[in-house]
């Protein structure tokens, strides 16, 4: 049994120090910043159960000035992150984390404390530099080289206060000029507009380098007005610590690696070419244009910093950074809500983000697959951007997808199993919209509804399966398990 803590990481540190306790962080040295990092990161997800990565000594950088990336690309780096039990994976994971968000939901607002590592240098004027960082360029048709990926942009609600931070990726252009990638709806680009609208530029503050359960609440879509940092308080049952950005009076974490600061200048300003970049669907989706510059006016950094590395990737054994196991439990909760009998929700990292949802019931009616089908389909958490929604018998472990995928085979008609809603909630991301429709800003997507369970009204005539029941397969791991899976 391991003995290491299995708390929350108060910031990335504690996060690496205890992935290297359990032999889950490898050290990569002399790697290019240049494209061998973004290579290396993706190359390692060809194999199951990675360690994550920390590049150190990389290309025309000091020793000390790092790079992780993957830190929450497997279950156990995942457990790790979100306070889960070390073993657990699967549905099993998902399930600790319904159970970590069932207690009674409170916000917990930040505490500010009056200094931090983060301070421990703090760059102004002319020596603000933001190629003092090894920033990478990851793929090879990007456009720039980007510091931010793994990154949480945060900004101030000018009439309400209210603090956002999400995470938008950020470009690096010049010595002080970056650029911010904000997508129209995005909560950063809404509060941005708002600055704009009164002529004034929008002070912000980027996070490259946090604990990655903050860092997971920045990309997971809270609801306006609710801010990450109070979430997250109430996830860790006691408030992050925060100290006030001397440029903005933003709350940074006292604990980041890198914090730059700064203002997005109004439209009419000075613009740079943002993109094209590699996004989460595999492609390059919304290309490159003209973004209104974000002026770094101070940077603040730890002593031998670390940039955190989110870059999209197409690995087999990509894990998506544990956000299927957070949507899987939302859209768990809500499904079980609402119909009865469910086993299990998945959102599989091989579909990429939340383009495919698959929900496990036990059929209890006539039409009960199609109703956990079409509530997913209109779910906040699973209607965005949900290609397939795919309803299995409770014998199918959603996350197993040698199962679904038997499921489809053998439980599915195409002619009658299969519906297609048309005009669904989608973006620009989404690599299928077409020139004309991207042009349009019909931005909208079609769901095929997959009922891949036994048909309800002959489910008792369905040929039963030879597949070995759970209890004859665990009794025969118990006896003949060592023997067959042991090596050595
Ligand atoms: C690794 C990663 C990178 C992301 N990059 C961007 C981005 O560049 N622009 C964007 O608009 N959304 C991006 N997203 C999605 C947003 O972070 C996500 O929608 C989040 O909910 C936005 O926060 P908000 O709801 O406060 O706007 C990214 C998500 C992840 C996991």
């Amino acid at each position: 049994m391991s003995t290491v803590s299995t708390g929350i990481s108060n910031d990335l540190r504690e996060h690496i120090d205890r992935a290297k306790q359990l032999g889950e962080c490898k050290l990569v040295e002399g790697a290019d910043w240049d494209l061998e990092i973004g290579a290396i990161t993706e190359l390692q997800l060809s194999a199951p159960d990675q360690p994550m990565l920390l590049f150190d000594n990389i290309k025309g950088y000091p020793r000390g000035y790092r790079i992780a990336s993957n830190f929450l690309n497997s279950a156990k780096l995942v457990a790790l992150g979100f306070g889960l039990p070390l073993e657990s994976r699967g549905l099993a994971q998902v399930q600790a984390w319904r159970d970590k968000i069932k207690k009674p939901f409170k916000l917990i607002p930040p505490v500010e404390v009056a200094g931090g590592p983060v301070l421990e240098n703090v760059l102004t004027g002319k020596d603000v530099d933001l190629y003092k960082f090894p920033s990478p360029k990851w793929h090879e048709l990007d456009g720039g080289r980007y510091l931010g990926t793994g990154d949480m942009v945060i900004t101030r609600d000018p009439d309400t206060g209210w603090i956002n931070a999400g995470t938008y990726r950020v470009q690096v252009h010049d010595r002080n000029i970056a650029t911010i990638f904000m997508c129209a709806g995005r909560h950063g680009n809404l509060t941005r507009q708002k600055y704009w609208d009164k002529g004034q530029p929008c002070p912000v503050a980027v996070v490259c380098g946090g604990d990655p359960l903050l860092w997971s609440m920045a990309r997971s879509g809270l609801p306006w007005g609710v801010s990450e940092y109070d979430y997250a308080g109430w996830l860790r049952d006691e408030p992050v610590e925060v100290l006030k950005g001397p440029v903005t009076g933003l709350p940074v974490p006292a604990g980041a690696e890198i914090v730059l600061e700064g203002e997005i200048v109004p439209p009419g300003g000075e613009t740079r070419i943002e993109g094209p970049f590699g996004e989460w669907p595999g492609y390059y989706c919304t290309g490159s244009r003209e973004e209104p510059v974000f002026r770094v006016k101070s940077i603040l950094h730890r002593d031998n910093p670390i940039v955190l590395g989110a870059p999209p990737q197409i690995g087999p054994y990509d894990y998506y950074y544990g956000y299927q196991v957070m949507r899987a439990a939302q859209a768990w909760n809500a499904l079980e809500e609402n119909v009865p009998e469910v086993k299990g929700v998945w959102l599989p990292p091989e579909a990429r983000g939340p383009l495919m949802v698959i929900a496990s019931i036990k059929q209890k009616y006539a039409g009960h697959a199609k109703h956990a089908a079409l509530f997913l389909s209109g779910y906040y958490q699973t209607a965005w951007l949900s290609r397939f929604i795919i309803v299995v018998d409770d014998d199918i472990d959603p996350t197993n997808m040698t199962e679904v995928i038997w499921a489809l085979t053998t439980r599915c008609d195409p002619a009658t199993s299969i519906d297609i809603l048309r005009g669904c909630w989608s973006n620009d991301t989404d690599p299928m919209l077409s020139p004309e429709a991207r042009r349009s800003g019909d931005w909208t997507n079609s769901k095929g509804i997959i009922i891949a369970c036994k048909p309800f009204s002959w489910r008792e005539d369905f040929p039963p399966s030879c597949k070995a029941s759970p209890e004859l397969l665990e009794k025969t791991r118990q006896k003949w398990g060592k023997l067959l899976f042991d090596r050595k």
